[in-house]
């Protein structure tokens, strides 16, 4: 409904000009009265100034210096698109959540971004690519906060400050500096496999759809019995998987991955994924040679099985409305879906939702990119532009009349601890091997891709200690890719040997086999 008709006023006015015969909705101010004029301030006469007494003009200028909210603190660049889910396989033995019921179809609405690179930056900058799919499920939104990537470079949350502060511009010159981030990362060996995959073609895609996403994380499956197993998801691409090499990416346009979403989408081409999920038990864990809630790992050799698919075919109407004030979390789970005990993921559950009470405000749940599909929230809260409309005196809990119930089939599984609280490593790191695996699968000229894209960054680096454990880094995961790198960057292959063996003697054990 037009703004005006809303506020009660009557009546349109014609538009000027071309479209003259074109009803146009009446501009109005914030309280919906008509606007008579929208581009002349009141002056006092020709010569005199502007009057604090025009609050057309006082209004909308003070409209347009609060119309942005702070940008996102990662993952700041980013477009969306809507779609539709259609669950495909009867996966209740593993999960009660109600979703993933054969041929249910559920609304989503999905974000892709770069991680690292503020809200304006152009779109083929290495890096991460999020893949964030809000689900508007019948039982609450579950976000799957994902990444094109099957692993991440740290593998505890209190990490991610410091590893995003590296990242991120320098504080004293302002530019993306090599030299902070391999130095973080000298002192973080579980980021080669990470590495490894970001400074393939991988860091560039070709195309958002062209990508593959991954929820990375285990997450905790319950089925209506109560029993649990653990799982991970993947969103794999029905175009395949395309990439940009270093000499591709430079030449690509600004906006190339917003681009080819929207022009797709606008004729009809609608990018289509699969869902599939990986399973474990808690039995199988002991065998394993990594630890099954280290983000830094994949759980190779566990097989995939479809459950569903996912279409993307509509952009939003309007990007603020619905991207940027998009608010996907990993705390926003469904019943039949719970956290793993990943301590990256548990760092997640929090920082999200915190930062989004932030960025956009109390209720940015109530938005309609974010709100629900079972519309009205009961959850007795006021704060700020809380619109939730409840019509009863009862906000609290217990109550006896007019009282809200719980349902004990949404608790959330038990389980047991037996352990001794403390804050140290985990104990399988097994940091390397991984790495490794992934360099051998590739092919010959993407694995001269990769060496050359990590020796561009490496070689900005000055100083030779950080370059040369970097590189015993790679050296561990796969001697050829070492050498080679070591070539690339000028470190002789005896410091990387060297640095090798200091690597050993400083974490005997640490290998995790
Ligand atoms: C966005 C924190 C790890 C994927 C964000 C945001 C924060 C954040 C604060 C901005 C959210 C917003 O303003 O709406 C963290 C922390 C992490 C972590 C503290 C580690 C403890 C990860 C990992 C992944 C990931 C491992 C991938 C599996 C994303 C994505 C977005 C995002 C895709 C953008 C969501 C969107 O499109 O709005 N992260 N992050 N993050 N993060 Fe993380």
């Amino acid at each position: 409904k037009p703004a005006l008709a809303q506020a009660g006023v009557a009546g349109t006015v014609e538009a000027k000009g071309d479209s003259a015969s074109v009803a146009a909705p009446q501009m109005t101010r914030d309280n919906g009265a008509p606007i008579g004029e929208n581009r002349h301030s009141k002056a006092a006469g020709d010569l005199g100034p502007v009057l604090l007494e025009d609050t057309t003009l006082i209004e909308k200028l003070a409209r347009f210096d609060r119309e942005r909210v702070p940008e996102r603190v990662v993952h700041a660049r980013g477009t969306g698109a809507h779609g539709v889910f259609t669950a495909t396989a009867d996966i209740s033995s593993i999960t009660g959540a109600s979703l993933f019921m054969p041929g249910k179809q559920t609304p989503v609405f999905v974000r892709f971004s770069t991680v690292i690179h503020p809200s304006g930056s152009p779109e083929g900058m290495r890096d991460p690519r999020g893949f964030a799919t809000k689900f508007y499920t019948d039982q609450g939104n579950w976000d799957l906060v994902g990444n094109n990537l099957p692993i991440f470079f740290i593998r505890d949350a209190i990490q991610f400050p410091d590893m995003i502060h590296a990242l991120k511009p320098s504080p004293v010159t302002n530019k993306q500096d090599p030299n902070r981030f391999f130095d973080f990362f000298s002192a973080t060996p579980e980021a080669t496999n990470m590495l490894a995959h970001v400074y393939s073609n991988l860091g560039t895609p070709a195309s958002y759809r062209t990508m593959d996403g991954n929820g990375v994380h285990a997450f905790k499956l319950v089925n209506a019995k109560g029993e649990t197993m653990f799982a991970k998801f993947r969103w794999i691409s029905r175009q395949g998987v395309r990439n940009l090499n270093g000499a591709q990416v430079a030449t690509a346009t600004w906006n190339y991955l917003t681009d080819d979403l929207y022009g797709e989408i606008g004729k009809g081409n609608f990018p289509v994924w699969d869902l599939m999920v990986q399973t474990m038990s808690a039995s199988a864990f002991a065998k394993l040679d990594y630890n099954p809630f280290d983000d830094t790992k994949e759980w190779l050799g566990v097989p995939f099985r479809k459950i569903g698919e996912m279409k993307l075919n509509k952009v939003p109407t309007n990007f603020f409305d619905y991207t940027e004030q998009s608010a996907f979390a990993p705390a926003n789970l469904v019943p039949g879906i719970e956290a793993s005990p990943d301590r990256m993921l548990q760092g997640r559950l929090f920082s999200y939702s915190d930062t989004q009470r932030y960025r956009i405000g109390a209720n940015a749940m109530q938005l309609p990119v974010n709100r629900p599909l079972a519309s009205v929230v009961n959850n007795y809260q006021d704060g700020q532009l809380d619109h939730s409309n409840r019509a009863s005196d009862v906000n609290y809990f217990p109550a006896a009349t007019a009282a809200k119930s719980t349902d004990a089939r949404f608790r959330a599984a038990p389980y047991g601890i037996d352990a001794t609280v403390d804050a140290k490593p985990i104990a399988k790191t097994n940091n390397f091997a991984q790495a490794g695996e992934f360099y051998r699968a590739l092919k010959l000229q993407d694995k001269a891709d990769l060496v050359t894209n990590l020796a561009g960054d490496l070689n900005v680096v000055t100083s030779a200690r950080t370059k040369t454990i970097m590189v015993s880094y790679f050296y561990q995961a796969d001697k050829d890719f070492g050498t080679r790198l070591a070539t690339a960057v000028n470190v002789p292959i005896a410091d990387v040997t060297r640095a090798v063996a200091d690597y050993r003697a400083a974490n005997p054990g640490q290998s995790g086999r």
